[in-house]
Order: structure tokens, then C-alpha cells, then sequence
């Protein structure tokens, strides 16, 4: 097969992407719910903080039992988030600015009111029977685990109109696909094509360890399912030019490398293991545990890349830990049990750090200067809070605060489909996006001038990362270059002011610039001193 190459790097490799939980955005029409064109109103505020790709949450008709990832309809859009001219003109708006968009593409379920399922169960002789996973009994593949420990106690579902078992990782709402059979894998590349053909710029793909089951495994990451993977790869290279996959996997560093395979199945995928271990080096104090899920990641492929994140729309997973510092995160993060879910927290970054701005600056100068794509969400940027009384993760899923007016400018109805945060210091009162825009040394603004910051750094080109050896585990030092350009990067993990040396042999009488603060520093020699105050990151040019 023919390929061509440009000299122009892909646009994902350095790009900041923006996670919209819709329902929650912009209410544009009254009625409650957010929608496309209460997005499509603040497309020029996302313009002005810097994003350059957005990504969608579900926004597909759904009974909302996982908030949309439990889809009754592949190909359309629930009426309550607007019409398919009004996606059509979001999409135009969102170009015209020169940024993108994706959404998310939910392959490994359906929700069990999807007319396929609905068929399924009640005609044995339906095309659609075969769209499921069905068994006479609860015994096959008892190897894989159970995701949604909280709620589910099986994989199987009885369902007493099929006389059967159906097959279900997440919720026994959402059967999952049965991918053994082509229709099935036939079905989700029309689907993919349905919206590609709607100009959007590639898609976060959903749960995709789960698609093929196979008895005496832990049908997770099996070989078919990386085999149905590429094959999604190949139909969307061959019909399409520079659109993303993203990979959500939420698995050790050694499998999900695995889901960009030689650069020919996903571009991007998350990196699920490091996000933890960002929250674990803030709370010790130490660069200890991130240098190290940095120094575990295997090199990638050309062309695919990280994505990195603090939060998103789910509990702050703790999979990819031991169960030891499980349990110790649960017990700096989580104190009380409401804030558990699952395997994790349901918590959002402002009130993880308690609400602190030089930790919530830290975490994000560490993300943004770290090998990866990072991935910001919604609301973090002016330190929204949580609600934990709220069930399952509707709670870091809260209306997006405009405003300091009650119900935040986030719609006329008095009465959103899900309550604005009311509970001090994280009000629409104190917390929201136009006085902080306004504010000089706001959150906000800091967010804002770190993405350009990001933006215009050519470092940020490669995935090239050096760490600088040295006694203080307070500390972190680590060196990128790209051609010419060089950066260091000093970051202070710890709640200590610190008279800070190290010795950096490859500068040599050099001076840098802080891009923060502007201030200029030089080795002595091969010696660099400065003053650290807590929390305090450098990002220092050589020049
Ligand atoms: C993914 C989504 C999560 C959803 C699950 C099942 O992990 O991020 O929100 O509940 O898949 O679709
Ligand atoms: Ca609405």
C-alpha cells in the first residue's frame, strides 16, 4: 500500500484536547440540559483558553443508565441536545476556528433498550440475535473480571424473554456486542463512516479490551480483538486524511502499547497508569513515583502518542496501582466513603487538592511538561468542585459555572437535569469562568498561559524526555529538546521553600528564562542554584 508522508507532524502528537460532558456544558434552549448549540455559543471561549481539539461525550439517544454510554442509537443524535443541522453547524464552527472535534464511539455495548437488543431477545430467528453474546448458563468465561464491583456481582444476565444468559462487562443494562460475528463488525465501520462522512476529526473509542470473549482467558486485549482494532485502522486510513483514534484501555503500560501496535492500530491512547501516580507525588512530596511510571513506559511507534490527564468524566481510577497504595489513596483522597467508587474516587481536581491553587498548578504544569498529548476536562480549568451526595459519578458531572449568579449562567430553567454545585468555596459565587477570566493571576489565566505556553514551545515536538539524577527526592529535573530548542524543567513536588542546586554538565554557563515568571537564571559553571517556594514549577528556556 501506498503511503505518503508529510513533513508536517500530525496534529495530535502536540495538541491540548478539552473533554465535554455536553448535558452539562451549555443550555441553550431553556430547557435544562445542555446542548449543541449552548456549545456552539462558547466555542470562542474555548478558542480563547487554547484548546485545539475537542472531544464529546455520548451525546447518541440513550436511556442515560451511564450517562450516555449505554447508546439506543448508533446513527443519531437525542433530540434533547439538538438537531443534525445543528451538529452539522457546530462542526463549521468549530473548524472555522481552527480547531477539532471528536466523539466518543462506543464499540464494546449497546443499551439493552437498543431496538437490536430488544429484537434479540424476543425473535431467536432475528439477524439480531446473533449481535449479542448469549449462553444457556452463567459458566462460560469465568476468568474475566467484574469492572463495576459496586453494582454487579456477574458478567452474565438472566433475561427471562430470551430464556437466556446475555453477556455484559459493565452495566447488565449495556449487553455487549457480540464481535464473532462479522455483521457486528461490519456494523460499527458503517457507523464509524456515518460520522467521519460529518467531518468530525477521529473519535476516543470507548472500552476496548472487552470486544471478543474466549474460555480460559481473562477476555481482555485478545488477539482478535487487535486484529478487529486494525481493521478499524485500515478503513479509516483508507477513506479518510488526518483523523485520530484514541484508545481508552484501562490497562498495565505493557498491554496498552499494544493497542498502537506498529503504529497501525490506535494513534493515541490514554495513559492510565501515570495519572495516579501524579496524585501519589504531590501527596509524598516526592518525584519518586512519577519518574517511575515515566521510566515504565515503553517507547511507542512513530506517529501514535500519549494522552495524559489529571480527571475526566469517571472516578479517578486506581486499577494500575497495588492494592497497597490503593489503599493509602483512598485514605489521603477519599476519607470519606461516598467518595469511593468502584476501584477509585469520584472526586474532580480542585477539591482533591483541597482546593490549594499551587497544587492544582503543579499537577497541571507537571502534565503539560511531561511525554504526552495532555487531556484537560471541563470545568477544571476555573477548579470547579464535586458533589458527592450525588449518585455513581453524576457528581464531577455537574452544569459548568459561567456565572457568579445562582445557577451559574449555565440556563434559564431554575432547574437543570442535574444541581449546580451550591456548597462554599466552590459556588458559582467563587468559582467561575467570567470573573476569572477577568481576574489577573487566576486560575483561569494560569491555565490559559500554560497551553499557549505548550503551543509555542517546539520541545513539545518530541516525546523526548531526559531526567537530571540528583539527592533531592522533593525535586524533579528533567530536560527536552527539539532541534536547536531546549528547556528544563524543574518542578518541586513538596510543600517545602527550598534552596534548590543541581548539577547539569550539559549546560555549561548557561542562561535560561523562566516562561512563568520571566525572571532569567544561569549556571555557575555546571551549577545551577535557585530558590523554589512550595509547589513552584520552572519552565526554563536555554537562550
Ligand atoms: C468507559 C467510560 C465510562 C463508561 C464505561 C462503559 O470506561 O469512560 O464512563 O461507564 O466505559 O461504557
Ligand atoms: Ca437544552
Amino acid at each position: 500500500m501506498f503511503k505518503f508522508f508529510t513533513d508536517k507532524p500530525k496534529w495530535y502528537l502536540n495538541a491540548v484536547f478539552y473533554e465535554i460532558f455536553l448535558r452539562s456544558f451549555k443550555d441553550g434552549n431553556g430547557d435544562g440540559i445542555g446542548d449543541l448549540t449552548g456549545l456552539t455559543e462558547k466555542l470562542d471561549y474555548l478558542k480563547e483558553l487554547g484548546v485545539d481539539c475537542l472531544w464529546l461525550c455520548p451525546i447518541y439517544p440513550s436511556p442515560l443508565k451511564d450517562n450516555g454510554y449505554d447508546i439506543s442509537d448508533f446513527y443519531s443524535i437525542d433530540p434533547v441536545y439538538g438537531t443534525l443541522q445543528e451538529f452539522k453547524d457546530l462542526v463549521k464552527e468549530v473548524q472555522k476556528r481552527g480547531m477539532r472535534l471528536i466523539m466518543d464511539l462506543v464499540v464494546n455495548h449497546t443499551s439493552d433498550e437498543h431496538p437490536w437488543f430488544q429484537e434479540a431477545r424476543s425473535n431467536p430467528d432475528s439477524p439480531y440475535r446473533d449481535y449479542y453474546v448469549w449462553s444457556d448458563t452463567d459458566e462460560p468465561y469465568r476468568d474475566a473480571r467484574i469492572i463495576f464491583l459496586d453494582t454487579e456481582s456477574s458478567n452474565w444476565a438472566y433475561d427471562e424473554e430470551a430464556g437466556k444468559y446475555y453477556w455484559h462487562r459493565f452495566y447488565s443494562s449495556q449487553p455487549d456486542l457480540n464481535y464473532a460475528n462479522p455483521a457486528v463488525r461490519s456494523e460499527m465501520l458503517n457507523i464509524i463512516r456515518h460520522w467521519l462522512d460529518l467531518g468530525i476529526d477521529g473519535f476516543r473509542v470507548d472500552a476496548v479490551p472487552y470486544l471478543f470473549e474466549e474460555d480460559g482467558t481473562n477476555c481482555e486485549n485478545l488477539p482478535q480483538t487487535h486484529e478487529y482494532l486494525k481493521q478499524i485502522r485500515e478503513f479509516v486510513d483508507r477513506n479518510y486524511n488526518d483523523k485520530v483514534l484514541i484508545c481508552e484501555a484501562n490497562q498495565p503500560p505493557a498491554d496498552v502499547v499494544d493497542y498502537l501496535g506498529n503504529g497501525d492500530e490506535f494513534h493515541m491512547a490514554f495513559h492510565f497508569p501515570l495519572m495516579p501516580k501524579i496524585f501519589m507525588g504531590l501527596r509524598t512530596g516526592t518525584r519518586l513515583p512519577i519518574e517511575e511510571a515515566i521510566k515504565n513506559t515503553p517507547a511507542i511507534p512513530e506517529e501514535t502518542q500519549w494522552g495524559t490527564f489529571l480527571r475526566n468524566h469517571d472516578e479517578l481510577t486506581l486499577e494500575m496501582v497495588t492494592p497497597e497504595e490503593r489503599e493509602w489513596m483512598w485514605q489521603e483522597y477519599a476519607p470519606e466513603p461516598r467518595m469511593r467508587l468502584n476501584l477509585g474516587i469520584r472526586r474532580r481536581l480542585a477539591p482533591l487538592f483541597d482546593n490549594n491553587r499551587e497544587m492544582i498548578m503543579l499537577a497541571n504544569r507537571l502534565l503539560f511538561s511531561l511525554p504526552g498529548t495532555p487531556f484537560l476536562y471541563y470545568g477544571d480549568e476555573i477548579g470547579m468542585g464535586d458533589d458527592v451526595d450525588l449518585p455513581d459519578r453524576n457528581g464531577v458531572r455537574t452544569p459548568m459555572q459561567w456565572e457568579a449568579a445562582e445557577g451559574a449562567g449555565f440556563s434559564t430553567d431554575p432547574q437543570p437535569h442535574t444541581p449546580v454545585i451550591t456548597r462554599a468555596p466552590f459556588s458559582p459565587e467563587s468559582v467561575n469562568v467570567e470573573q476569572q477570566m477577568q481576574q489577573a493571576g487566576s486560575l483561569w489565566k494560569q491555565m490559559q498561559e500554560l497551553i499557549a505556553i505548550r503551543k509555542n514551545e517546539k520541545v513539545f515536538q518530541s516525546n523526548e524526555t531526559e531526567f537530571v539524577e540528583h539527592a533531592d527526592e522533593r525535586v524533579m529535573v528533567f530536560r527536552r529538546s527539539k532541534d536547536k530548542d531546549e528547556m528544563l524543567f524543574v518542578h518541586n513536588l513538596s510543600s517545602d521553600s527550598i534552596q534548590f542546586q543541581v548539577e547539569l554538565p550539559v549546560f555549561n554557563d548557561q542562561k535560561f528564562v523562566d516562561l512563568f515568571s520571566k525572571d532569567e537564571l544561569r549556571t555557575n559553571g555546571d551549577t545551577l542554584e535557585c530558590t523554589l517556594s512550595p509547589f513552584q514549577s520552572l519552565y526554563l528556556k536555554a537562550g
